[in-house]
């Protein structure tokens, strides 16, 4: 279990900074923004509409955007298989103090349980929203076609560029289903030129409030 140290982001809601890779866990302009916008947008609303969707959450993390996932399942009726994956996951401890429900103006309970349930087993919170975590390392990861949709959050290439290489991007076009999508917030050209390298079709689009460019990638 990582203790990081917790910040507040410019649009109020706290993010993390990793003593280990030395990076934030989100934007610093602003963490609940940067999700709503690069996942919930770009990526789960561009696959509506659907009665079902499953989606793959590359970096667990604050559980932010699997909190923010499950409220609009909720909100658009959408029965969402959720399975978020973590190498390292942070402490009960610091995602006790985490604002994010309270922000959202949500009671704070189903945000703690994402926490708090065991890992490696699925766990039905909701009519619309069952969830699994898996303690493992991105670079294990063999899925095969089961996703509708990926959220590619890992700390950016300059932090751990071996999570953007070739062999991880291929796992995630494997992991898709055909007219799958992944949503990162990177737009770097070398891994925009990867994405394509393991077929994907790519689109920049205009990225969260301080950056100008994100990449939604399609396996049509
Ligand atoms: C950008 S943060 C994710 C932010 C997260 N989505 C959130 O909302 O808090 C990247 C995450 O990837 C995790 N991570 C880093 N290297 C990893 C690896 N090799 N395998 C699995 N997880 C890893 C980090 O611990 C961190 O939680």
């Amino acid at each position: 279990m990582v203790n990081n140290k917790i910040f507040t982001t410019e649009d109020g809601s706290h993010s993390m900074f990793s003593q280990k890779h030395g990076v934030s866990y989100h934007s610093k302009h602003g963490a609940i923004q940067e999700t709503e916008h690069v996942f919930i947008q770009a990526g789960f609303h561009h696959q509506l509409p659907s009665s079902s969707l499953s989606i793959l959450d590359i970096g667990f993390g604050t559980g932010l955007n699997a909190y923010m996932t499950y409220l609009e399942a909720e909100k658009q009726k959408v029965k969402v298989n959720y399975m978020g994956i973590e190498a390292f996951p942070i402490t009960l401890d610091a995602a006790e103090k985490l604002n994010f429900s309270e922000l959202l103006q949500q009671d704070n309970s189903v945000f703690q349980n994402l926490h708090i349930l065991s890992w490696g087993e699925s766990h039905s919170i909701s009519e619309y929203f069952t969830f699994e975590k898996r303690q493992t390392r991105f670079e294990y990861l063999d899925f095969k076609e089961q996703f509708d949709v990926i959220y590619f959050d890992a700390f950016a290439p300059n932090a751990q560029p071996e999570l953007w290489e070739e062999n991880i991007l291929q796992n995630m076009f494997d992991a898709l289903k055909p007219n799958g999508v992944l949503t990162t917030y990177c737009a770097k050209g070398v891994v925009k030129r990867t994405f394509k390298k393991v077929g994907f079709t790519i689109e920049a689009i205009p990225g969260p409030p301080g950056k100008r460019e994100m990449t939604r990638a399609l396996k049509i």
